[in-house]
């Protein structure tokens, strides 16, 4: 996270060795960036630009799904049944056979996730998936995030979006001017307000609200519903309103 122009998008590039470093050294699971090919590391790295129309090339929603596996090998039943899959999860169905270039912003972004999603990456890459995205639809990509944190897959993701990832509870990196400034637990750096201030983000809603709070004795740390209600049932509790 952090401000336009802190080199973001710009570090993320690195991943996949879209970009290499002119000095000193970038390690993909261990191997070095500027010792293999893009092609080479695109293989565990799916990535979802910032800009779709970047990444967006095929004729059809349904093409520009299936590139990325029919380029990896997989048989025509396994592309049918993921390509499927994918544009059911992203809504995107009914636009099977369309253009990707007569979508909206927001659609384009799916179809791109759509096709890195469908081949199933160790590590993903998302820079701003939620822009142009309805809460529904954002919703459904916290739930795949977490799910893919289940599955012990990496997932780095840009965004400034501070209610979004608050509960997908990440490890946060905040940059600015190219450097990172700060690299902690979500629950440490969302709730502060003078290293968010200094890269541009607001606190969560809900933080703000316990921040202001805590002159009644409520703790100022908070960043979750869940952990809202524990703090005031707690509370609550104490002074003996409720059992
Ligand atoms: N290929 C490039 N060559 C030189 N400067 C670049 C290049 N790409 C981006 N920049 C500059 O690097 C800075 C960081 O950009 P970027 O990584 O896109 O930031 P962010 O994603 O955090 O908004 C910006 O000032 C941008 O203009
Ligand atoms: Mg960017």
């Amino acid at each position: 996270m952090g401000q336009n122009g802190a080199g973001k998008t710009s570090l993320i590039k690195h991943f996949n060795g879209l970009l290499k470093p002119s000095s000193g050294t970038v390690r993909v699971n261990g191997v070095e960036t500027t010792k293999t090919s893009v092609a080479a590391l695109a293989e565990n790295v799916g990535f979802v630009f910032q800009n779709p129309d970047n990444q967006l090339f095929s004729e059809t929603v349904e093409a520009e799904v299936a590139f990325a596996l029919k380029n990896f090998g997989f048989d025509k039943e396994t592309i049918d049944k993921r390509v499927s899959w994918a544009l059911d999860f992203l809504s995107l169905s009914q636009y099977r056979k369309t253009s990707p270039f007569l979508l909206s912003g927001g659609e384009r972004k799916r179809v791109a996730l759509a096709s890195v999603l469908a081949w199933d990456p160790e590590t993903l890459v998302l820079d701003e998936p939620t822009i142009g995205q309805d809460y529904e639809q954002k919703e459904k990509l916290r739930q795949f995030i977490i799910q893919l944190q289940a599955e012990k897959k990496t997932v780095v993701m840009v965004t400034h979006d501070v209610e979004f990832v608050v509960d997908c509870n990440p490890r946060i990196i905040l940059m600015r001017e190219g450097k990172i400034i700060a690299d902690g637990a979500s629950k440490d750096i969302l709730t502060s307000p003078k290293l968010l201030e200094e890269v541009s983000l607001v606190l969560p809603q809900i933080t703000q609200i316990f921040t202001k709070l805590t002159p009644i004795g409520l703790p100022a740390n908070i960043i979750s519903v869940d952990e809202a209600e524990n703090a005031l049932l707690t509370k609550a509790k104490e002074r003996g309103k409720y059992s």
